[in-house]
């Protein structure tokens, strides 16, 4: 764990709110609920543990009933649904027309107001999954268990890759099309992809962006890091027609529009594969400078994405659900993909960017197709409440239901978005989970429990959580103390390892608390999430933010090790240090330190050069607040840098007794120059 004097958590600084008033959810919405049966808390308890998730995973098909529901045997990564066999695709798209071809799987809005919407039905995602599932069989020589980088925005044809993959088994790593060509090669080369599929380009914020020209820079950093990418796939954003600049290079770079030609009318079987075979990698930030690769299973993700996505998103037939979340994230492939097409959503699927052209753009989304269920962050509804804080008024949408995902929300925030936005008749949930969980760990069940400000709620049906001290002493509800929260049992949500890191997987998320290292039982190995919490007196959780050095940009988890590494290419920084500095839109921002090597002075060119370097190791999304060129780091004695006091420093809080510093002076002359006199 991370060293209490050098690290400054996000916890720390976390606003501390006070306790708020409940909302009660709407007659109307509880009338129409999916879930409304308290008794389902009794049958998710720990008595009935793990048996109680055949509730979830009797919402799936199966090509073989699973004989093990949960296989212990190589604690801790947990096997779920052992003996099942089953395929995602078939779940998500197949088995659905009979009933439903006709029904759109999703309504595509793309960016710029003059094109028109494409509807995608269930028949034509089969039509194009299939196709594209028999080119990435037989041109691309695709099999199951080969992974497969995929680096694409918000288009149509992600969700596409994604399933035709899961048909055949290949195992997918889609890196959010937002990371930089640099950070998309790291993550090909931890993969061991040898396929790149990426998209020519596309709109965002009123641009037309070059996205190709990642893909030269991703498959030049995978080979420098032993990786040889054989073939890059290319979806054009206009089939036909050129987006990039960048020259196609033969032998290596197709456009899947043309390829795609020669699949014509194909129909591939779905792969029946074990349940517990992985279905995909999503990479986050964790502790260490690497990214990590959460590896998913097929059947126990599968089956707890869609028993979520039934009951807290309240998803039925009829509705129109939009989840604003990018799925190059955990939220869009969670509940953008696997969830709501397991249960044969009609989901929209937007290109761009909310607030473009203007601050009624998502409003009139929301009016045109009548969405009634809304998903996004506390960062878009910060961002959509200062560009318009009056515009939801100006359209006529309604929706019964509405979703805050990924970081805390501050009460104000909230009522905005609940009376502004949802109009007063909306059920809203605080979903609070992590790319590592699957799915949702914290909710109010909107039909069931009141909704209070900030808070996330209880903890979903079959998650039991339990807050510990840093000595392992359980912290009781109601006690007004915060502890490091973690699970007590697994669920099938739960990823299984890292990819290629078992080591790091036990040591990261249960060292900590284990109880016996050799133990096959479950009882011994709570998972640690790595978030603080408190929970109060009527059982409700509220998360804090990350113990560790996870810094939360605008919902996006970006390591402040990856920050800082990225500081240190540049050659006349000596030292970096990166500190999390409350942001009014984004919820937390970097602010940069460094210190240089000696002989060099600051100036605005390495100020550039840090930002640069950031933009390409990780992207635009991790862009600094500030960059300080500081004539030292306040260090311990024993030469650690002091993070806990830059942020101090940064977010204008005490920065506490520094006496016992190697260099207290130092203190005093960072302060001046970040707040002045
Ligand atoms: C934070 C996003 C408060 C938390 C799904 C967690 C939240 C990290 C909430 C995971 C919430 C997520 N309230 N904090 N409702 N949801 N977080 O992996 O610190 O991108 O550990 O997954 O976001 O971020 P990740």
């Amino acid at each position: 764990m991370s060293d209490k004097e050098t690290e400054v958590s996000e916890a720390e600084i976390a606003v501390h709110w006070k306790e708020e008033e409940y909302f009660h959810p709407p007659q109307k919405f509880i009338a129409q609920a999916n879930m409304t049966d308290p008794k389902i808390y009794d049958r998710m308890s720990l008595d009935h543990f793990p048996e109680c998730f055949k509730e979830y995973a009797d919402l799936l098909t199966w090509y073989q009933q699973w004989d093990t529901t949960l296989d212990t045997s190589d604690a801790p990564c947990w096997k779920w649904f052992v003996g099942g066999r089953i395929n995602a695709c078939f779940n998500c798209v197949d088995r659905h027309l009979e009933q439903h071809k006709n029904k759109a799987a999703f309504l595509y809005v793309p960016e710029p107001e003059d094109e028109p919407h494409v509807t995608i039905t269930y028949q034509e995602l089969f039509v194009r999954v299939n196709e594209l599932a028999s080119l990435l069989r037989d041109f691309a020589g695709l099999k199951a268990g080969d992974r497969v980088t995929l680096h694409m925005p918000m288009v149509p044809e992600l969700p596409i890759t994604m399933l035709a993959c899961a048909r055949l088994g290949v195992i997918h790593s889609e890196v959010y099309g937002g990371f930089s060509g640099s950070a998309c090669g790291e993550r090909i080369a931890d993969s061991g992809s040898r396929i790149l599929i990426t998209s020519d380009g596309y709109h965002r914020g009123g641009k037309l962006l070059d996205h190709k020209q990642n893909a030269d820079i991703a498959v030049d950093v995978a080979a420098k890091l032993g990786q040889q990418v054989d073939k890059v796939l290319v979806w054009r954003r206009y089939p036909g027609r050129e987006v990039s600049e960048k020259p196609m290079v033969q032998g290596r770079d197709y456009f899947v529009d043309d390829v795609l030609r020669d699949h014509r009318g194909a129909r591939v079987e779905p792969v029946s594969l074990p349940a517990e075979d992985p279905l995909f990698i999503m990479y986050t930030s964790g502790t260490t400078g690497k990214p990590k690769g959460c590896l998913h299973g097929i059947g126990g993700y599968l089956a707890y994405v869609t028993g979520t996505a039934k009951y807290v998103q309240d998803i039925h037939l009829e509705d129109v659900y939009w989840c604003m979340a990018d799925i190059g994230w955990i939220t869009g492939h969670s509940y953008i993909v696997y969830g709501p097409l397991a249960l044969a959503a009609t989901g929209v699927l937007f290109e761009g960017v909310p607030t473009y052209p203007d601050a009624g753009r998502a409003w009139r989304i929301a009016e045109r197709l009548d969405v009634n269920i809304f998903h996004t962050a506390p960062t878009t509804i910060r961002m959509l409440r200062k560009a318009g804080p009056d515009e939801p008024s100006k359209y006529d949408f309604h929706f019964k239901h509405m979703t805050t995902v990924g970081e805390p929300i501050e009460p104000e925030v909230w009522r905005w978005y609940h009376e502004r936005v949802g109009k007063g008749e909306a059920a809203i949930v605080d979903t609070w989970w992590q790319t590592e969980t699957g799915g949702f760990l914290c909710s109010t069940m909107p039909a069931m429990h009141p909704m209070k400000p900030g808070s996330a709620g209880p903890s979903m049906p079959g998650i039991h959580p339990v807050i510990y001290d840093e000595e392992g002493n359980e912290v009781l509800g109601g006690s007004g103390t915060a502890g490091n929260i973690c699970i007590r049992n697994p669920w099938p949500g739960g990823f299984q390892t890292i990819w290629g890191d078992r080591d790091r997987y036990v040591l990261n998320y249960y060292e900590k608390y284990c109880k016996d290292k050799n133990s096959k039982d479950w009882q011994d190995w709570p998972y640690f999430t790595g978030d603080a919490a408190t929970q109060s007196e009527d059982g409700y959780f509220r998360i804090l933010g990350r113990i560790d050095d996870v810094i939360n940009v605008a919902g996006h988890r970006l390591g402040t090790k990856e920050l800082e590494s990225a500081c240190l290419t540049v050659a006349e920084v000596a030292e970096a240090s990166v500190v999390p500095v409350a942001d009014e839109v984004k919820g937390k921002v970097p602010d940069i330190y460094v210190s240089l090597q000696p002989g060099h002075d600051a100036c605005e060119e390495i100020d550039q050069a840090v930002v640069k370097a950031i933009e390409r190791d990780i992207g635009k999304i991790a862009r600094p607040k500030h960059v300080y060129i500081v004539p030292d780091m306040p260090k311990t004695r024993s030469g650690k840098i002091m993070r806990r006091v830059l942020a101090a420093i940064s977010n204008k809080t005490d920065v506490g007794d520094v006496t016992t510093l190697a260099n207290p002076e130092v203190v005093e002359s960072i302060r001046k120059m970040v707040q002045g006199e």
